[in-house]
């Protein structure tokens, strides 16, 4: 039910973070992978590790921002693998400004990378998957599109409330031909920024976790690997909460 064996993805800001966990989950799987990121040497180191392993991958550089950009290295995967049977939206911008401090040119800019370059992610894919009668879409957002974050700026909650509006509007589009959209909001994952936080920073987040600790990089992907297989086959439009029970609805 869970095995990705002959399948292919397409991951964007796989080079690092959860994008990289997340192309090393799908790998483990048995996906092949196109790790695509802006910062091209970082995917490509990426994938060079995944091939070491033995796993299909392959690195491209990409700017989401980009639709034309985005539209061939989607090509140029579905050339290298045949075809496309999973998207993640993953890359992201996650600044932290005050709401009172965001210039125009900053909202305009993780708007264009958070919500428009999953937007561009959603219509490619969908065009192919629909044309195929098959394929998965999932998109990374955030507790903080759920609820208020302080953590995170005015404008990356804005983006991220905005993708789980999207997720609905491709789930709905893309359901008769046999495309699932679903989005992931995860929250307090263990990171090297989340490492760097004071002791007494890191217990006070901790406080607001019922499970106690903090989520893992490998369980988000671990979800991931869930909406692509088998077993997710029937869900849609679902937004998925991995924060430890941080918030319930
Ligand atoms: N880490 C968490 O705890 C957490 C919590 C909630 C949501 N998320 C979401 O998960 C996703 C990954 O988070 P992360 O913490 O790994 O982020 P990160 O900042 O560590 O990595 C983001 C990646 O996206 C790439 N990127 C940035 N702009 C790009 C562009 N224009 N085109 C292509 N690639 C670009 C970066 O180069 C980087 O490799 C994001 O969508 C984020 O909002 C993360």
């Amino acid at each position: 039910m869970f095995s990705l064996d002959g399948q292919a993805a397409f991951v964007t800001g796989a080079g690092q973070g959860l994008g990289a966990a997340i192309a090393l989950g799908l790998a483990q799987a048995g996906a092949g992978v196109m790790l695509a990121d802006v910062d091209a040497a970082a995917a490509e180191a990426v994938a060079a590790g995944l091939r070491d392993a033995g796993h299909r991958c392959i690195a491209m550089a990409l700017d989401v921002r980009d639709e034309s950009a985005f539209e061939r290295s989607f090509e140029a995967a579905v050339q290298h693998f045949g075809a496309i049977d999973l998207l993640v939206n993953n890359a992201a911008l996650t600044p932290s400004t005050s709401l009172w401090d965001i210039t125009a040119g900053e909202w305009d800019e993780v708007m264009a990378v958070n919500l428009r370059g999953s937007f561009f992610g959603c219509r490619i894919a969908g065009r192919h998957m629909r044309e195929r009668g098959a394929g998965r879409i999932v998109n990374l957002t955030s507790i903080a599109g759920q609820q208020a974050s302080a953590a995170t700026g005015a404008h990356y909650a804005a983006s991220k409330a905005g993708l789980i509006a999207l997720t609905r509007s491709f789930a709905q589009a893309l359901a008769a031909d046999g495309v699932t959209v679903n989005a992931l909001a995860p929250a307090a994952i263990r990171s090297p920024l989340l490492d760097a936080m004071a002791p007494e920073r890191q217990q006070a987040l901790l406080r607001g976790i019922p499970l106690g600790r903090f989520g893992e990089a490998q369980e988000v992907a671990a979800a991931v690997v869930y909406l692509a297989s088998a077993a997710g086959a029937f869900v849609t439009g679902t937004t998925l909460d991995l924060n430890g029970g941080r918030s319930m609805r």
